[in-house]
């Protein structure tokens, strides 16, 4: 028995049909490779015959309705929305992704959100911006294949790519009060994987990865470090949210300010200031307006939106004498590995909110809609799926 793989989307076969038939090809992507099939394969052991599904059917179908062999240590060539430059529409064309390299998981990204971070670099305000980039950083996927050493993750798990990585061991990760993890930060400022080279190539140029996730790819690399394995009965196209804004925001309320009573909070408002307040667009005026918003002796304001590059922030001391308090949070302070995953369960048992936050689902070759829609103020999210 012979299995014709495509390496694209991969078409809706069940096991027993991929026992008996040849799998066409939906996309033509990959050369066409024939591969002998054993009778005894099982399809669903040790994740090689896995397939991941189109995002829209995902949550109907468990994961092993769908195959392909999994492609080891060849190069993918597939789709990805490559930022070539500053201030330009993404654009929407063949990427080369390597192997993953030792410590490395290649991931099949299903769905991905579009979050302000990815315009404010697109858009030339990240002093760390470089280009040409693969942005994207609300990712759900499926691992396909692992570098050595790797074994929190194997071949067919669902996984979501994590911009704050936790490797466990260094001092943020071992500290309570932090889930800045510090291990792999330089060279995912530089756009690079930890042993400073890229697994991305397009029109023969490298391409640069973002905030160690580049989730706008049809298959991206990361570092075994920034991926956590959620529930797979969970949507993926969903829950890719929790790999950024719907983290950030839940996070920063729950673990940042440890919000005891919002109804309360509001209440305060109107006598004295705020218990608590977020700032959330990254605007320099609007984060004093939140602290001074805050009440005296006890008020908290918690910057999450993101400055542009070179802006400074400021208030008289005295709104911190009289016991104000300003801090700021990412990912809303959960330590990613460990909290992504009860996340999404939070999420399959009713506790956590997603699907209020799809505002529009698009195709990838339509990513720069979602742009627009965001720049609009037209979503909440857009989720872009493969
Ligand atoms: N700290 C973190 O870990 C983290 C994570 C994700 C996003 N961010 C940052 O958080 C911010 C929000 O990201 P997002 O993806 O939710 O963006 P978004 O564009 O989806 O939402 C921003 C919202 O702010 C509103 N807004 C803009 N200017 C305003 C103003 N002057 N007054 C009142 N409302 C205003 C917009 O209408 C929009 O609804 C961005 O700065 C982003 O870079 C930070
Ligand atoms: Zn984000
Ligand atoms: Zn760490």
């Amino acid at each position: 028995m012979r299995v014709y793989e495509d390496g694209g989307r991969g078409g809706l076969y069940s096991i027993s049909k991929l026992n008996d038939h040849f799998i066409p090809c939906d996309r033509m992507h990959f050369n066409l490779t024939p591969i002998k099939v054993n009778n005894s394969t099982k399809l669903d052991e040790k994740g090689s015959y896995f397939r991941a599904p189109p995002a829209s059917v995902l949550n109907k179908q468990p994961s092993h309705w769908f195959q392909g062999r999994h492609r080891g240590g060849l190069v993918i060539k597939c789709k990805a929305a490559i930022a070539w430059e500053k201030l330009k529409p993404l654009s929407v064309e063949e990427v080369e992704v390597a192997p993953p390299q030792k410590g490395e998981v290649r991931i099949k990204i299903l769905a991905t959100g579009v979050c302000h971070t990815d315009a404010y670099t697109l858009d030339g305000h990240d002093p760390e911006g470089i280009f040409p980039v693969i942005l994207g950083h609300e990712g759900g996927g499926i691992v396909e294949s692992v570098g050595e050493g790797v074994t929190s993750v194997k071949e067919g798990d669902h996984v979501i790519p994590l911009y704050i990585p936790q490797c466990y061991d260094c001092k943020f990760c071992k500290s309570p009060k932090t889930n800045l993890c510090g291990r792999i930060r330089a060279t995912q400022g530089k756009g690079v994987m930890p042993d400073g080279t890229s697994r991305f190539t397009a029109r023969g140029q490298k391409i640069f990865h973002f905030m160690g996730c580049s989730s706008f790819s049809e298959y991206t690399v990361v570092s075994e470090m920034s991926v956590a394995k959620v529930n797979e009965k969970a949507p993926l196209e969903k829950v890719c949210l929790l790999g950024c804004g719907i983290s950030t925001g839940y996070g920063a309320a729950l673990n940042t300010a440890n919000v005891p009573d919002t109804v309360a909070a509001l209440v305060e408002m109107t006598d004295g200031g705020c218990d608590y307040t977020f700032e959330c667009i990254g605007n320099a005026k609007t984060m004093r307006q939140a602290l001074e918003a805050c009440h005296k002796g006890w008020g908290e304001s918690v910057i999450i939106g993101v400055a542009a590059a070179g802006v400074e922030i400021t208030t008289r001391p005295f709104q911190l004498v009289t016991g104000r308090v300003w801090k700021g949070s990412a990912f809303g302070g959960f330590k990613s590995r460990e909290s992504v995953p009860k996340l999404v369960n939070d999420y399959m048992n009713g506790k956590v909110m997603v699907d209020e936050f799809v505002t529009f689902m698009k195709p990838l070759a339509e990513i720069n809609e979602a742009f627009d829609l965001m720049h609009q103020g037209k979503a909440l999210r857009t989720v872009v799926t493969m």
